[in-house]
Parts: C-alpha cells; structure tokens; sequence
C-alpha cells in the first residue's frame, strides 16, 4: 500500500455536512494525493435514525463517484463506510453494508455532544461482543469528554481504538481540543490520526502534512508511521492493529506551552505530572 492512508473523510459528494459537489470532492481529492495520502476511506455521516435508505444512497453516490474519479485520472484508492452517531443500536447500523469500513470489522463512530451517555460503555461493548472493532473519532473535541480524560483511558482500556483529527492538533478546534489532543498524543492512547475532511478551505486535507510534522516532533518517526500509515492499512486489510505506549519524548524537545518534562523523570514524578495535567484540564 502506497502513500498514507486516512480513514475519516467526508469526501463522498453531497450526501452529509462535507463536500457539496463531485467538483469540490475531486479537489479535495487533488489536496489528499498532495499531502501523501493514496488509500482513502470515504466516511459520510450516518444516523441510525436515517435508515437504510441512506446508507443505500450513499453506495450509490460511491459509485458514481468512483467513476467521475477515473475518468478525471486521479490516482488514489477509494473505499467507502460510514461515521456512525452513537446509539444503543449500534450492532444494528453496524452491519448495514457500509456501515463498517472498507468491508472488514473497524466502525467508526463519534458521540453526540452533550452529557457522555452512562450506557456508553455498555454500548461498545456490545459493538464489541458482535464482532465489530468500534473506533471512536476524535474525543479530543467532545467538550464533556474531553474535561475527563481518564474516562478516555478507561474506554481505551477496554479495546475501543481511539481517533484523533490532524486539525485539533493544530489548534484548529480551539485549545482545549489542542490540549487534549496533545495530551492523548503523548499518552499513547491514540490509534489513528485521520483528516476528517469536509471541504477546501474551513477542514481541509491539506492539515495532514503539518500534524504529521506535529507528530513527529513530539512523539518521533515510529509513532508517525504508526498513526498514519500502519494502523490505518490495518483498516483496510482487516487486520489487528498497534497500540500505542506514552512516548519517549526527547529530553531536548521544548514542550509548546509550557516546560516540563514528560519522560526521564522518576515514576512518582511522571505519575504527579499526570495528575497535574488532568487538573488543568479540569480546572478550564
Ligand atoms: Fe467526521
């Protein structure tokens, strides 16, 4: 597999919030290929509430799509799934057929926002125990979620893979989506840095390239290729993926916003620093 490979985008022409036209998809696919990127999972919304008209509409306009994207000689690999909105039902939606990715068992879902749901957890584990690998699209900009990051591990901890948008690791949602992107980045819990693309200007492809210069600066080379090369091909080919581990960041490394030390100290130390960072977190 060629190129990177990024498995939340909404580049499916007019069906959701994202691209309004096969001319502004095949733009964005244009921006997509210059940024490195050569598998492309195409992940319109889909509410369970929509049905299976929808998701029916949105096969398709993939399509279609695909072939608008030969005929204009765009070289990049398309594969099609949805960004479920959380439900109890999910199981359901799930095994509508593009309401996986790309044929195989990894579901992307994100959360309303709002009060995190308490059968959330209950929720995914039946995802789970049907056979799914539910992923869950970037936290970091959930408000309610994001003030309680131990919650993010204690998801993490019971297997649900965990997506971060290269945009929040810019600052591009506001900083305490930076924040916590940063804060998931460092710690290791995430499993993918996807686009998710909707458009030219507002949430371009074109933030890939800066994230992973991003990436590569506070977490090294391996976690790069990891984040957005490896663990998403796992999508397409269906196979287990990599978890991350709190990285070895560089003692040289300056910390953006402030200077403290993320690695290298005693355990007592990095377990007080942790502390501390959830409490700023908190505290906003
Ligand atoms: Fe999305």
């Amino acid at each position: 597999m060629t190129g990177y490979v990024d498995i939340h985008s909404h580049a499916l022409p007019a069906v959701d919030d994202g691209s309004p036209s096969f001319e502004m998809s095949l733009a964005m696919l244009e921006v997509a290929l210059s940024q490195g990127v050569g598998t492309l999972v195409l992940t319109p919304h889909l509410r369970p509430i929509d049905g299976t008209d929808k998701e029916e509409e949105h096969r398709e306009r993939f399509a279609e799509f695909k072939q608008a994207v030969r005929e204009a000689g765009i070289e990049i690999d398309l594969h099609l799934g949805s960004e479920i909105a959380f439900r109890f039902n999910m199981p359901e939606v799930a095994a509508w057929p593009t309401g996986h990715l790309a044929d195989g068992r990894f579901v992307l879902t994100d959360l309303p926002p709002g009060p995190v749901s308490p059968g959330l957890e209950q929720a995914y584990f039946e995802l789970r125990s049907a056979g799914y690998k539910p992923i869950l699209a970037h936290p970091e900009r959930h408000r309610e979620l994001s003030k309680q990051p131990e919650q993010i591990e204690r998801l993490r901890e019971q297997d649900l893979l965990i997506q971060i948008n290269a945009g929040s690791l810019l600052g591009h949602f506001g900083r305490r989506a930076q924040d916590t992107a940063e804060m998931i980045l460092e710690r290791g819990w995430p499993d993918f840095i996807g686009s998710d693309a909707h458009d030219l200007e507002k949430r371009p492809f074109s933030l890939l390239k800066k994230a992973r210069e991003r990436v590569l600066q506070l977490c090294g080379e391996a976690e790069v290729d990891r984040l957005f090369h490896r663990n998403p091909a796992c999508v397409i080919s269906d196979d287990e993926i990599l978890r991350g581990e709190e990285s070895p960041r560089s003692p040289a490394e300056p910390r953006r916003r402030n200077n403290s030390s993320r690695r290298g100290g005693s355990g007592k130390r990095r377990k007080k620093e942790k502390a501390g960072f959830f409490q700023r977190l908190l505290r906003r």
